[in-house]
């Protein structure tokens, strides 16, 4: 059956109007969402011809180089969804702060964070980029402004969570607690269309991602799970294939689809919790798939600060448990 032609905008009004009493505010702010998308898309596609490739000279909090296209894309969801009036407070990965609403601006009752660029260190080769974004409510009731307690809730109290990926084409994926589905922008219509309903990952891969480099860091349940993920075992046939781009969006994206398993593994992880595991690990489940820390379920974890480091382990849910296996044996025989 040829898919129904459909618009992200109709899907996230249809999926509003199961919720009762809905006021169309959220699929508001997920269509001002779309908008700064396309104008990051749309720079992304042409940064090697108007300068914008390279570094601007500043470092972020995380002590990584800014790059141009970073900046470009955190000008451009603040100016968009700073004054769409259903926003009491945002958060990103390249504002040590919280971000309040400009004053004069309508407050509303949800909160943003969101990783502008990910992927940062593949913009001037031209490799795969994205964006990601996770949805909560304002819990505070004193005052109109969200605060950073808004910002610090767990991911399991996400209501909407996503990303876009500027590849080959340029998607957005995305659920709000109903499955997850995938849409990709027609250039010529500027809409995004229905091109992947009810994203289900498969139960296991035959992919992993990691960065071996990294290798002679890892504890001793990684090691171990990576050198049984290398073996040519009868009970499974040919080992796993290694597939690392290095932008958490493009190797999360890949596995969703077909299957597979990424790993930044401890003892502290590189990816932070709010903006980039918390996300992908609600759209992970809603897939069938499973994110952990190795030791505990990403969307469990209470955050305490708002760039806050996990290990993210994340992808087929039958290779994300027999990896908790092996680094709790590991954690077990350590401490016996
Ligand atoms: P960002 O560009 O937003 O800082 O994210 C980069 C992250 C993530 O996209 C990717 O999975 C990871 O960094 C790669 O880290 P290594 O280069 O250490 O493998
Ligand atoms: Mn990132
Ligand atoms: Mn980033």
């Amino acid at each position: 059956m040829q898919n129904k032609i459909k618009t992200v905008q109709q899907h996230i009004l249809d999926e509003e109007r199961m919720h009762p009493g809905a006021t169309g505010d959220f699929t508001a702010l997920l269509t001002t969402l779309t908008l700064a998308a396309k104008i990051i898309s749309r720079e992304v596609n042409k940064a090697g011809l108007v300068k914008i490739l390279g570094e601007t000279g500043e470092v972020n909090v995380h002590g990584e180089a800014v790059q141009k296209l970073d900046e470009f894309a955190q000008q451009t969801v603040c100016r968009a969804m700073g004054h769409n009036g259903h926003l009491c407070v945002m958060a990103s990965e390249e504002a040590q702060n919280i971000i309040p609403i400009p004053d004069g601006s309508t407050r509303g009752k949800y909160v943003l964070m969101f990783d502008p660029l990910d992927g940062s260190s593949n913009i001037d080769v031209n490799a795969c980029i994205g964006t990601i974004f996770s949805i909560h409510h304002k819990i505070t009731k004193d005052h109109e402004d969200g605060s950073l307690e808004d910002c610090l809730q767990k991911g399991s109290d996400q209501i909407g969570a996503g990303y876009f990926i500027y590849g080959s084409s340029t998607m957005m994926v995305y659920t709000t607690g109903n499955g997850v589905h995938g849409f990709t922008l027609d250039p010529s219509l500027g809409e995004f269309l229905l091109s992947h309903e009810n994203i289900r990952t498969p139960a296991r891969g035959k992919i992993y991602s990691i960065n071996e480099g990294n290798m002679h860091f890892w504890d001793a349940g990684t090691r171990r799970y990576i050198e049984h993920l290398k073996e040519d075992r009868k009970d499974r046939g040919h080992p796993y294939s290694l597939r690392y781009i290095g932008s958490l969006v493009a190797d999360f994206h890949r596995n969703l689809l077909k299957g597979g398993i990424f790993l930044y593994p401890g003892p502290k992880g590189k990816l932070r919790l709010l903006y980039e595991a918390s996300p992908l690990a609600m759209i992970v489940e809603q897939a069938g798939g499973a994110a952990s820390t190795g030791e505990q379920r990403i969307l469990d974890i209470q955050p305490t600060s708002l760039h806050e480091r996990v290990p993210l382990i994340i992808g087929s849910r039958e290779d994300v448990e027999q990896y908790n296996q092996f680094y709790k044996e590991a954690q077990k025989s350590a401490a016996d």
